[in-house]
């Protein structure tokens, strides 16, 4: 397999400084035994980047993600954090478009497309997300919403740019729910949006893209999903707040 398997922790805004601290330990304490086609991406909050960043540099296959970046380059943006401090700072992805932001901030596939093309302008790699909503989903428009998200933001991209993206397919009705979607049902959503992808871009480009399923992923089903062959890892979310866990979910990946 060419491709790049992600195991990806979102930890969103949770745990308090000394708790980070400790995850940070227990995940490491032991090295990591990753191949050299897998690697860890560590999504933590902004005030955490730094410490994540020591643990990370100890191992080259583990990278740091931020959760948010600006659509601009620098400026009287108070509050906001530009996608050239990340990577001045050796942030390497940052994660675009999570159902989250999308839903209470507001964020449109419009304005992910400038925030996707000041991160790669920036040496930053998104993980953008897309997914459907349940009402979405039974209505049975679930791949043209999909494909639909990625067309808006990503399809104006050149292939030397697009090549660079990661994608995390999230349907929004398996995030936080304990209700994953099945091995199944990622598969058919991957394997659409790769073919999407080829239309857009060409095979080769398509089959290089790494695709990561995300919504209540854990060290129990992470293998399974993983394993289904459109499905280039995860983005984790509540299961990469518990060491254990995300441990047992990285040792999923595909080789
Ligand atoms: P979850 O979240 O693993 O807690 O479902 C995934 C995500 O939102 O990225």
């Amino acid at each position: 397999m060419i491709r790049k398997q992600i195991a990806a922790a979102n930890w969103k805004m949770n745990l308090k400084w000394a708790q980070a601290e400790a995850l940070l330990h227990d995940l490491f304490k032991v090295p990591l035994t990753i191949s050299s086609n897998q690697y860890v991406a560590l999504g933590v909050p902004f005030p955490y980047l730094s410490l994540a960043l020591d643990y990370a540099k100890h191992n080259i296959r583990v990278d740091v993600a931020a959760q948010n970046s600006s659509q601009h380059q620098s400026g009287a943006y108070t509050g906001e954090t530009s996608a050239e401090m990340l990577q001045s700072m050796g942030v390497h992805y940052v994660i675009l478009g999570h159902s989250e932001r999308r839903e209470y901030f507001g964020e449109t596939n419009a304005l992910l497309a400038e925030k996707v093309k000041i991160a790669l302008q920036n040496g930053l790699t998104p993980i953008f997300c897309c997914g459907e909503s349940l009402d979405i989903r039974e209505s049975g428009n679930q791949n043209q919403y999909v494909a639909n998200q990625l067309k808006e933001s990503l399809f104006d991209l050149s292939e030397f740019d697009f090549k660079k993206i990661v994608i995390a397919y999230e349907p929004i009705w398996a995030i936080g729910t304990g209700k994953t979607a099945t091995a199944e049902q990622a598969q058919e959503m991957h394997a659409h949006l790769r073919s999407a992808i080829a239309v857009q871009y060409g095979s080769e480009i398509a089959n290089g893209i790494s695709i990561l399923y995300g919504g209540s992923v854990k060290g129990a089903n992470a293998k399974e999903i993983f394993g289904q062959p459109d499905v280039d890892g995860g983005l984790v979310g509540g299961a990469s707040l518990k060491a254990e866990e995300f441990l047992q979910v990285i040792a999923g990946l595909k080789e």
